[in-house]
Parts: structure tokens; C-alpha cells; sequence
């Protein structure tokens, strides 16, 4: 966390790869295997490049803290169950959140190649950061996805008052041709809860319709925020979104819910997420060929669609962050200064070489 919350920091681009490299040799100094190092350190890499600073690597300190607290056993390995012959359960033994939906991912895919769909749920899992690196494994397989996840109470029931429900993302793809793939991935709040953590570790304030403070009132202080509730999107609707990723992540899969699933910021107990992944063949009804020409022309109706007042350009699901992905391979990744103390105190409590600025 900054030490002055209120004044904005400096930033510094890091290098995709010395940054991964770097997180890989923190995790397996806190007792990850090499194999498991290079799947979560990658996921957490992604989002920073994808500008999902929220999920990426500054989520080290909070997982590296769980490991320390013996809230999350790094070196779980997951077990398989298959259910059906398209359908299976992975038991995570409350390790990374990671590693588990990859490996349920990893199974969905295989079972869908075979059947045309596969869906695997996830239970006695962990946080897995930004969803959409689901959504990207499935897409190099040229599969259709749905990926769904629980998370810890954030966010009231419409007319509550109190956490409930999580602000859990809702997230699928489409592969596509020409054009750039179907990704969508939304929490339904509106803003994910990892933004008033950025906004917090850089000293920043908040929009006012993000939160409201623990009295009730909308607030501009993250610090604030974090101790009352998120507001959902849509009104009853997000709520409904956030209850919905309960029933198919939490109550399905056996793990916690109804506002049972620990915060990961919190490494005091396990956090017995829940996650629901389905692949699907997208040419079960045409050729592969015939289903991205589609897509691309779809892609193209929507990009190139009447633009209303003010608006320059229009972007299709999911494309904002691969152009932002784009530029920062080229560029770097921008972390604040306080964000670069926080990384380099894990490496320092691990004896691992410092990420250099
Ligand atoms: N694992 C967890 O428990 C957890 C919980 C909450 C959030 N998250 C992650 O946090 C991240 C942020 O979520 P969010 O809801 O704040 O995302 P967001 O609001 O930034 O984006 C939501 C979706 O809208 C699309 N979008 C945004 N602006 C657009 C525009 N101008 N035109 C067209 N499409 C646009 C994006 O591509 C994305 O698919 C996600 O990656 C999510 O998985 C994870």
C-alpha cells in the first residue's frame, strides 16, 4: 500500500518479460512448482498487458501473504474427476485459482474437440485474476468459452444493504478470421473491486457511482469505498448477474457461496472459490471456415456502426484491451512506484534479484 494514499505516483514502464520472469521467481521461492510458477505468473503478466492492472502482477504481495498465512497451499496439485464423458470436476485442494481453471480449461477443450462441448467445474479453488486469460486459452484452441467464477461478498442484493454477493466477472469468447475475437469480461458492478484497490495503492480518488462508504453514502476514497459495498450494474440486474455466477460457480461445484467465499485479501482461512468453465466447438453447425467468416462480419457491422454524439471510434468486445495488449508488448507495462516497492519487498523476503526501474 502507498505510504501517502493521496499523492498520484510516478510510473515506470517494465518489460513484459523481466516482469514475468520476475514473478515466476518469487512464486517458486514460496514453494510453487516451476510448472504451476509459469501458468500463474503468466495469467497475472496477461492481464497487465491487457491494462487489467487490477488483476495482474500487483496481486503478488495479497497471494504471497495467503501462502505464508497457510490460507493457500502453492504446492496443491489439482485432481481430476470425470463425471460424464463431457462433463468433469476439478478439485483444486486449495491451491492456486490459477492453475486449477487452467487445468479445467486444459480438460474442456479436450472433451469438446471430442464431443463438441466440455464443462468442467472447479471447486476448493482460490482468486484466478482476470477471467479473460480463460477466454485466451480456449481461443488458441479455436473453442468457444464460458467462464464463470465466484467471489468474496462485495456487493448487496437489489434492496439489501449489507455484502452479499460477489463481484464476480462473467467472461466468454468466440474465436474469429480477419477480424479480432469475441472477448468479453465483466464484472457486474460498476467497476470491478480490484479498480478502488488500484486507485488505493496509487493515491488515487474514485467516480462517486462506483461505491458507497460503510454509512451508506456514494464516496470518492477508495480507503472509504473498501469499507462499505460495491454498487452493481443495472441495478437489479448486476445483482442478479452476481447471483448467477453463485448458482453455477458456488452452489453447483460444492464449494462456498451465499457470501461464504473468503476475500483474497484477507489470509486468515481458505477461500473455497468456485469456477464453472464450458468449451464449445464452434463448427458444429458449419465449417470453422464459415463460423469466423461470420464472426468477422459481425465484427465488422459493429465496428462500423453509425457512431453517436461525441464518440470517435467504436470497439467490439475485449478489443480495447488487445490494442492495449499491442502496445504495451512494445512499450512496457506502467507500475506506479509504490507498485514497484510492493513487488520488491516480496523479492527481498524471498531473496530473489529486484525488479530494476
Ligand atoms: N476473479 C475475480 O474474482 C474477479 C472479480 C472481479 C473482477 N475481475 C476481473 O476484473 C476485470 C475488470 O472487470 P470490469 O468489469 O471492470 O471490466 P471493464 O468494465 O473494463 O470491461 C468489461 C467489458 O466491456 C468491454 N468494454 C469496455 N469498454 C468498452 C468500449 N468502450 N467498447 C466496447 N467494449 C468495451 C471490455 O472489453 C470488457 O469485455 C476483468 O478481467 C474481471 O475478470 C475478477
Amino acid at each position: 500500500m502507498p505510504d501517502q494514499p493521496n499523492q498520484p505516483q510516478q510510473m515506470h514502464n517494465i518489460n513484459h518479460t523481466d516482469l514475468q520472469n520476475f514473478v515466476k521467481q518469487i512464486l517458486i521461492a514460496n514453494k510453487t512448482s516451476p510448472e504451476h510458477a509459469e501458468i500463474v505468473s503468466k495469467c497475472l503478466v496477461s492481464a497487465d498487458l491487457r491494462g487489467v492492472d487490477t488483476h495482474g502482477s500487483n496481486r503478488i504481495p495479497s497471494y504471497m501473504e495467503r501462502i505464508r498465512q497457510n490460507a493457500l497451499d502453492p504446492s496443491a496439485v489439482p485432481t481430476i474427476r470425470q463425471v460424464t464423458p463431457a462433463v468433469a470436476q476439478v478439485d483444486a485442494h486449495n491451491g492456486f485459482g490459477f492453475v486449477a481453471a487452467h487445468e479445467g480449461m486444459k480438460l474442456a477443450i479436450s472433451m469438446a474437440q471430442i464431443f463438441g462441448i466440455g464443462m468442467v467445474s472447479v471447486k476448493h479453488s482460490n482468486h484466478f485474476g482476470m477471467s479473460a486469460w480463460l477466454v485466451q486459452q480456449a481461443l488458441k484452441a479455436d473453442m468457444m468459452s464460458l467462464v464463470f467464477t465466484n467471489s468474496s461478498p462485495a456487493l448487496p442484493v437489489w434492496g439489501g444493504k449489507e455484502k452479499l454477493m460477489g463481484v464476480s466477472p462473467i467472461a466468454c469468447g468466440a474465436p474469429a478470421g480477419e477480424g479480432r475475437p469475441f472477448i468479453l469480461d465483466m464484472a457486474p458492478s460498476i467497476a470491478a473491486r480490484g479498480k478502488i484497490y488500484k486507485a488505493l495503492r496509487r493515491g488515487e480518488k474514485i467516480p462517486t457511482d462506483w461505491a458507497l462508504d460503510k454509512d451508506g453514502a456514494r464516496t470518492d476514497d477508495p480507503a472509504e469505498a473498501l469499507q462499505g459495498v460495491m454498487l452493481p450494474m443495472g441495478g437489479p440486474k448486476g445483482s442478479a448477474l452476481s447471483v448467477m455466477m453463485d448458482v453455477f460457480s458456488g452452489v453447483l461445484s460444492g464449494s462456498a457461496f451465499a457470501g461464504h467465499v473468503t476475500n483474497p485479501y484477507d489470509p486468515s482461512k481458505p477461500a473455497d472459490v468456485g469456477h464453472f468453465l464450458v468449451a464449445i466447438k464452434p463448427d458444429l453447425f458449419m465449417t470453422i471456415e464459415e463460423f469466423k467468416g461470420r464472426m468477422d462480419y459481425l465484427y465488422q457491422r459493429v465496428v462500423d456502426s453509425e457512431k453517436m454524439a461525441g464518440v470517435d471510434r467504436i470497439y467490439f468486445p475485449g478489443e480495447i484491451e488487445m490494442i492495449t495488449e499491442e502496445k504495451r508488448l512494445a512499450q512496457g507495462i506502467p507500475f506506479a512506484t509504490a507498485e514497484i516497492e510492493g513487488l520488491n519487498k516480496e523479492a527481498d523476503l524471498v531473496k530473489v534479484e529486484r525488479l530494476k526501474v
